[in-house]
């Protein structure tokens, strides 16, 4: 085609002309509702910064994701941060990459403190920014961005690495022995590991199916063993990781652990879910139990996270082509693993939530459960089961932590066998009849009244 005047040269830029188009003004609301859309999706942040200075913090499963990112924040407020791992390899690495981030960061804002600090240093100082934290009378705690601690580096951080493998009860007593003979109280129990999509027909050692005692049953007697030291501490916390998907869990109210029908009807994904509504309902009745006592009991939910090692055993996940492709839909819709910490981190400081028990939190903030999760009287038989279960599997007085220390002794595997042998013969729950499953969703209409 050949210009012919410089009349069509105009109109060609005339109509070039960016602003005389609807693109850019797509383009713009495009952008703008990925925007909103990702700020919505990613959660509230907590909303404080106080400090836990010297408090002890035990984490579970923070050798990576979102245990990984609740240590990391709880060390940076003053926390004695003990991370419960299985791979100790991987939890001394995340112990040294926490010191080293924190340090860092710590080197940065002392770096431009100075620098504000010689740019201002001919300026009249106010009174009040003289005091640049506060103690909070509830907790004893600062209150601010940590800069009033010495700032010698890696020492200024207490972040250690300790041996917990909650496939194992054996294991889990073992750590808890140690734990209270080497800390003199505990003041925050975090209970995040976790496993989704392993195989539901492999038993642990203990012989639960895996979902059941490592979501669950193990977290649990953790609990319940490291209660003693929890009351040591003016306001010792429990703060459990359950999820959003206990929605869609059913439980049996005759046999609300599944031990008699799990092996059959289960997909692993029924068997998290389970768990979690577990975790759930467990958090409501301790609290209850705990309630003449300074401990609180809640649990949240992260959301929907990714980047982190959660859905390794997924079949679906583990093809590659799957992941570039639902890469985009995770970046927008899910969480990172620092946002789904928050609500977690913010029981755990919070000083406002000082009397706050047996709640479940989402973002930050108390939220609705389940109906089935709200099930006083389902809650009240499954803590009395799982009690009978871990008492005849671990020969263990864990009631309430009253038993004394000392009373505390490990069984040995051999005992725990014999005690899970026994726990089968135990009268087993009858398998769920045709209206088992509705007997769940009468239940559920009937929650109210048992309330
Ligand atoms: N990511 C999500 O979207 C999501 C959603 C809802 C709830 N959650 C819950 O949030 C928590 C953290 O999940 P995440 O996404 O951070 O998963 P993750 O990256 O897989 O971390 C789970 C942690 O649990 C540890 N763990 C697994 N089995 C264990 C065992 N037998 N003993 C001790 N530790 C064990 C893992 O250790 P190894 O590294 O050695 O395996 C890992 O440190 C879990 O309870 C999970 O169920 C996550």
């Amino acid at each position: 085609m050949v210009i012919g005047s410089m009349d069509e040269i105009t109109s060609l830029f005339d109509e070039a002309d960016p602003f005389k188009s609807w693109w850019p003004a797509i383009a713009a609301a495009v952008v703008g509702i990925i925007i909103a859309v990702r700020a919505i999706m990613s959660g509230q942040r907590c909303p404080n910064d106080n400090q836990i200075r010297d408090q002890i913090v035990i984490v579970t499963g923070a050798n990576t994701g979102i245990g990984f990112e609740i240590a990391k924040a709880l060390a940076g407020r003053g926390g004695h941060v003990i991370l419960a791992c299985r791979n100790m390899e991987a939890a001394e690495k995340a112990a040294a990459i926490i010191k080293r981030e924190l340090s860092c960061q710590v080197l940065k804002d002392t770096q431009k403190t100075a620098a504000t600090n010689d740019s201002t240093k001919d300026l009249p100082t106010s009174s009040s920014s003289s005091s640049s934290s506060s103690v909070n009378n509830d907790t004893g705690a600062t209150n601010g961005n940590g800069n009033d601690a010495d700032t010698d580096g890696g020492n200024m951080f207490f972040v250690e690495a300790r041996y917990l493998d909650l496939r194992s009860f054996d294991n889990v007593q073992r750590f808890a022995r140690k734990i209270m003979a080497e800390f003199e109280r505990i003041d925050i129990l975090i209970n995040n590991a976790g496993i989704i999509f392993d195989p539901v027909k492999t038993n642990t050692t203990d012989g639960f199916e895996q979902h059941l005692q490592v979501n669950y049953m193990a977290p649990f007697l953790l609990s319940h063993l490291l209660l003693p030291h929890l009351k040591k501490s003016p306001n010792g916390r429990i703060i459990n990781v359950s999820a959003h998907s206990h929605v869609s869990a059913k439980m049996d109210f005759d046999d609300p652990l599944n031990v008699g029908t799990w092996a059959t009807k289960f997909h692993a994904r029924d068997a998290f879910s389970h768990s979690k509504l577990a975790v759930l309902l467990a958090t409501r009745w301790m609290a209850k139990e705990l309630k003449d006592t300074s401990i609180t009991v809640n649990c949240c939910t992260p959301g929907l996270v990714r980047g982190t090692s959660h859905l390794r055993s997924s079949p679906l996940m583990s093809a590659f082509c799957v992941r570039v492709m639902t890469y985009p839909w995770m970046w927008m819709f899910m969480k990172n693993p620092s946002q789904g910490a928050q609500s977690a981190i913010r029981l755990a400081t919070d000083p406002k939530l000082k009397h706050v028990t047996g709640e479940y939190f989402n973002d930050c903030e108390i939220a609705v459960s389940s109906p089935l999760g709200q099930d006083k009287e389902l809650a009240k038989k499954l803590y009395q089961q799982t009690m009978r279960i871990l008492k005849i599997a671990t020969k263990l007085e864990i009631d309430k932590g009253e038993e004394k220390e000392n009373e505390i002794r490990i069984a040995s595997a051999e005992e725990s066998k014999a005690a899970t042998a026994a726990t089968s013969a135990t009268p087993t729950p009858p398998p769920p009849s045709s209206s088992s499953a509705s007997s769940t969703s009468a239940d559920t209409s009937n929650i109210q009244q048992r309330w």
